[in-house]
């Protein structure tokens, strides 16, 4: 399996206009950014509390930090006001409008992917050992990915490249890993790294689109 091209990182004091045919993924580290309560929804709020692990919760809260800034300067509108409710299968959006976001976190890393007029799903993973790894890759990939894993000699590497396109495009159409199979056909995607890790974007419906990879310059 081929390393994605490297990917080049866009700095940005503020939130630049999305437009349609556009997708802007967005890298933080969760350590360095802020916690405002505030903003966060009663539901939010309730899972925030019932995090034990101070880090973890920390980490939470900042997750929704930044999600809620970015969506209130992609909406204009306040952060504490922006309308998250989550789906049955657990999948955070918007109650209203054409924009779309899906989010990952993975070793200390936020990716957060945006857009509108379209779904996205995006996944990072921090690599680590398998337990039982053919018998998962059966399990998760198709027919096909996991020929492709098995002729690529099943690979740690390869595991999480073919792991993370899986994983988007189920959380691109809503599903959980554990709910409904999309196909890779039913959706396009881009893989990419952020340090060592394997990460991968997914849209629906495929077309051409613009990825902008954006680093917010002060969090
Ligand atoms: C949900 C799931 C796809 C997350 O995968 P993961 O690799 O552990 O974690 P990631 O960091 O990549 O993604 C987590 C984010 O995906 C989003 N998400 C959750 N469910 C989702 C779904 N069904 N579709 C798309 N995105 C989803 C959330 O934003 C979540 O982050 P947050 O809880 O901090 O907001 C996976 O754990 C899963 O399918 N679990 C089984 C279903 C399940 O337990 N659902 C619980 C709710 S009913």
């Amino acid at each position: 399996m081929h390393r994605p091209a490297p990917t080049n990182w866009i700095s940005t004091p503020s939130t630049p206009a999305l437009a349609a045919g556009e997708i802007h993924v967005w890298h933080a580290l969760l350590a360095e950014a802020p916690c405002q309560r505030a903003w966060l929804n009663e539901e939010e709020r309730r899972r925030l509390e019932r995090i034990p692990d101070p880090g973890a919760r920390q980490a939470f809260c900042a997750n929704r930090t930044l999600l809620r800034r970015l969506l209130a300067d992609y909406l204009d509108k306040d952060p504490g006001k922006v309308p998250i409710l989550l789906s049955e299968q657990g999948r955070p959006r918007l109650t209203e409008g054409d924009l779309d976001f899906n989010l990952s976190h993975a070793g200390g890393h936020l990716l957060l992917a945006f857009a509108r007029g379209m779904s996205v799903g995006i996944d990072c993973e921090a690599p680590r050992p398998i337990h039982n790894a053919r018998d998962v890759a059966q399990r998760m990939f198709n027919a096909e990915e996991f020929g492709q894993w098995r002729r690529e000699e099943s690979t740690q590497a390869g595991f999480f490249a073919l792991w993370t396109r899986m994983e988007a495009r189920q959380k691109c159409l809503g599903e959980g890993l554990f709910a409904q199979r999309i196909s890779p056909d039913a959706v396009s995607s881009h893989a990419f790294q952020i340090v060592d890790m394997p990460a991968c974007l997914a849209w629906s419906p495929r077309r051409e689109v613009t990825i902008r990879f954006l680093r917010p310059a002060a969090l």
